[in-house]
């Protein structure tokens, strides 16, 4: 019984010191009847001998204050929930905490002890401080986006005008120039597009609105644009039958994959077969866009997925891009809670995998 009584009073204690709150029980007098180090160390309590001393003696004067009309509460309503305080408990430094407690009665409901928990809630607000600042960040982003893109419309458009005048007055250098301005034109606002979506994404300010998708169907739409516009690509594409539809947001995906082929073709400048296959297994499904462009080494693969990283060699000369397309590729598939994977091999070509889960086909995915 006493062997019973002492493994009881050992296990208590692991209990206590396993939390990550600071957990202290004191009798009804207020005389400290156990406490966990974590307690000790957010109250700034030198030692944990001090079970039979008031708690009076060994706090602070400001939380003793606490303490007092916590017990008050507690001794008139059975608990207290999540009380704030501002504590300056060591030295100058102030910490921001939240204090529970408890009643504890026997059976003839006869208080006997009290517990206080104790969280420290500076880590969780320096959260919430972050959340707020990176919204406003992707505020910013996109007003300034905005301002930026409003002039580039009207220099496209302008350089429209431009293309038609030079052509009717058949002189090709300034046909040209106009084309180089409304091409670059283009280009910025592509790229100011990216950027703004990327902000989005890293702030979790851009909400996936789901709906039932064909992924083949998707799939064959994007080649019926990209196509047309080189010759020198054999598209070949494949998908299992009964392919599910899966609840994802239709244009996200569709610009995930839309970056895939437009990466395989951009990437493999002597032409060749893009492969686009799709699977579908128990848990997920499947899609692999391979080319057989110049490849990557594999230090190049290690930070594709960083924001603006791009390969920088004689292959990559000349062909352009923000480096922003793939970090937009991984961040939307994680949003629908899939995964992308890589492999790839210099001048052997590249296949990229997407792969979503497939309870997407009955449950619409988290919002991000
Ligand atoms: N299929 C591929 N084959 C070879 N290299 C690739 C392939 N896809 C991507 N890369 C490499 O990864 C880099 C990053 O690709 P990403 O799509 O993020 O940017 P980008 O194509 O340069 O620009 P954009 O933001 O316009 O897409 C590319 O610059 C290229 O070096
Ligand atoms: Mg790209």
């Amino acid at each position: 019984m006493i062997e019973e009584a002492k493994n009881f009073k050992n296990f208590v204690s692991n209990l206590l010191e396993s939390l990550s709150y600071g957990i202290m029980i004191i009798n009804p007098e207020g005389k400290v009847l156990d406490l966990n180090r974590n307690l000790s160390f957010m109250l700034n309590i030198p030692t944990l001998d001090v079970k039979g001393s008031h708690y009076r003696d060994i706090l602070n004067e400001q939380i003793a204050a606490v303490f007092d009309e916590l017990l008050q509460d507690t001794k008139s309503m059975g608990f207290v929930m999540d009380r704030q305080i501002n504590a300056s408990v060591v030295g100058e430094i102030e910490v921001k905490m939240a204090l529970a407690t408890s009643a504890l009665r026997d059976d003839e409901g006869k208080l006997f002890a009290i517990t206080i928990v104790c969280r420290e809630m500076t880590a969780t607000q320096e959260l919430e401080r972050m959340r707020e600042l990176s919204k406003l960040k992707a505020e910013f982003i996109a007003s300034v986006s905005h301002d930026l893109k409003s002039p580039l419309t009207s220099i496209v458009g302008y350089a429209d005008l431009l293309i038609d005048l030079a052509k009717d007055n058949k002189n090709e250098s300034q046909e040209q120039f106009a084309h180089t301005i409304k091409d670059e034109g283009m280009r910025l606002a592509h790229m100011i597009d990216d950027i703004l979506h990327v902000a989005k994404l890293e702030s979790n300010s851009l909400q996936l609105k789901p709906e039932q998708v064909s992924i083949p169907e998707m799939i064959d739409e994007i080649l019926k644009i990209v196509s047309g516009h080189d010759k020198k690509f054999k598209f070949t594409t494949h998908h299992d039958d009964n392919f599910p539809h899966l609840w994802v947001d239709r244009n996200q995906v569709k610009r995930v994959f839309f970056n895939l082929v437009n990466n395989a073709m951009k990437y493999s400048p002597q032409g060749g077969e893009i492969k686009i296959f799709a699977r579908c297994f128990a848990d997920t499904i499947q899609v692999d866009f391979t080319d057989e462009g110049i490849g990557m080494s594999q230090e190049e693969l290690s930070r594709l997925f960083e924001k603006f990283f791009r390969v920088k060699s004689e292959a990559t000369k000349g062909i352009k891009g923000t480096g922003l397309g793939l970090t937009i590729v991984k961040k939307i598939i994680e949003a629908h809670g899939g995964t992308v994977a890589v492999k790839s091999e210099p001048t052997r070509g590249s296949t990229f995998t997407v792969i979503l889960p497939t309870r997407l086909i009955t449950q619409k995915p988290e919002i991000i």
